[in-house]
Parts: C-alpha cells; structure tokens; sequence
C-alpha cells in the first residue's frame, strides 16, 4: 500500500509547478480527509492518499484520454503499481461515471469497479468541500463555482449537473456522520463569501436525505481489492 508521505511526494512532483493551483487544491482535499480519521478509522490512510493522488490525471505526464479520473487511475494502476482500490477510488471520484457517460466511455465501471460506497462518499466529500485553491468550502458553494468555468454545452458542466445531487448527497452523508461523532467544526467550516450566480440547486433534483451509513468497525472491512475481508 502507498502511505500518505508517498503519495503527497507523488502529486508534489506531478501538480507542484506545472499546476501550482491543482496542487493547492490537492493539498486542502487531504487535509479534509485527515480531517476524517476519527470517523474513517482503518480505512484513514486510504482516503488521505487517495486525496492526494485523486487528480494526478491533469498533469501533463499522466494524461492520456483528458479524462483526469480514468488517466490518473490507469497511472496509478499501470505506473505505480498501486493497490486495486485505491485506483478504482480514483476513477470513479467526484461522479466520474456520469462523466464517463457523458465522454462516451461507459466502460469504466468495466476497467474499474466501483468502490465501496462509504469509500466513495469520504473521497467526494473532501473534494467536494475543498475549493480551486484549497480552502475550505462547502458542497453547493464549490458546486456554483465549477459550473461558472464551463459553457452550459461543456462535458463538465453537464456532468456536474447530472451528478449534482450524488455529489451533495456524498456530502452530506459524511457531515452527519462528523457531526454525530462530534466533528461538526470540520463540517462547519464553509465558505462565507458571496456564491456564485449559477447556484444550481433548485434547479436540478431534490436533495436526498443525509444519513449516516459509516463502518463503525475499527477494523478495516476491506481487503486491498475492495472485497469485504
Ligand atoms: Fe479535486
């Protein structure tokens, strides 16, 4: 298994100075997951590495497709030789599946699997509250501000549109389970500033409700293939 010191030495090398702005980024989305530990207990160093590595695929040497979240699992997988789930939490991060659809590239789910839904959600999570320049944010804010950067016909603005109420319902999930372990500063630290216009909330689906569906267990349930041990 990559630790965490090796894989934020790994994203240093490929975002530092080619993507200054990606890698401060990066470095916000793993101080969320280590934000996380308490409730993620083994599964921990899981997520904060692959918060670290989680957008690789932008670097110029990992891209292949454009599409970041399939380069950067095909990367990690083919490159670094690193461990099944952590390559399938990678792909599919941040509802890359309806990307995938959107790109014309279902198979996907046939490269990589999709990972355990709690996984996937603490990923999305700490990606999804994390601003472009790393600061804390919260899910509908940073959902607003991915939207302004892209015209309404792009592949992302269409995708982040469909996966909207996934993403907020990721989110949320985690934040309840913070707040009922008592980790609601972490969930509480949201952006104060003036959204962005292009709030898209009521206009794309009710908000499920936010429960909490963690593993209690301070055993890992998971082996590195992503099978319940
Ligand atoms: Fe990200």
């Amino acid at each position: 298994m990559i630790n965490a010191n090796d894989a934020s030495e790994t994203a240093r090398k490929l975002l530092e100075t080619e993507l200054p702005r990606r890698w401060a980024h990066t470095q916000g989305v793993a101080r969320r997951a280590r934000g996380l530990a308490r409730v993620l207990a083994q599964e921990a160093e899981l997520i904060e590495v692959a918060a670290w590595l989680h957008d690789i695929g932008y670097a110029s040497s990992v891209a292949s497709t454009g599409f970041h979240s399939l380069d950067g699992a095909r990367y990690l997988r083919d490159v670094l030789m690193a461990p099944d789930l952590l390559c399938r939490l990678v792909a599919h991060h941040t509802g890359a599946s309806v990307e995938a659809e959107e790109r014309g590239m279902p198979s996907i789910s046939k490269e990589f699997a999709a990972p355990p839904p709690e996984l996937l959600d603490a990923l999305t999570y700490c990606d999804m509250t994390t601003g472009v320049d790393g600061t804390p944010t919260d899910v509908d804010y940073r959902l607003a501000e991915i939207l302004t950067r892209y015209p309404e016909d792009h592949i992302v603005y269409r995708s982040i549109t469909r996966s909207a109420p996934i993403l907020r319902h990721a989110s949320r999930t985690v934040e309840a389970r913070l707040a009922a372990m008592g980790g609601s500063h972490l969930a509480a630290q949201r952006c104060t500033a003036s959204r962005p216009s292009a709030i898209p909330e009521a206009s794309i689906a009710p908000r499920p409700p936010a429960t909490a569906r963690w593993p209690n267990s301070t055993q890992s349930k998971y082996g590195d293939d992503g099978r319940v041990r």
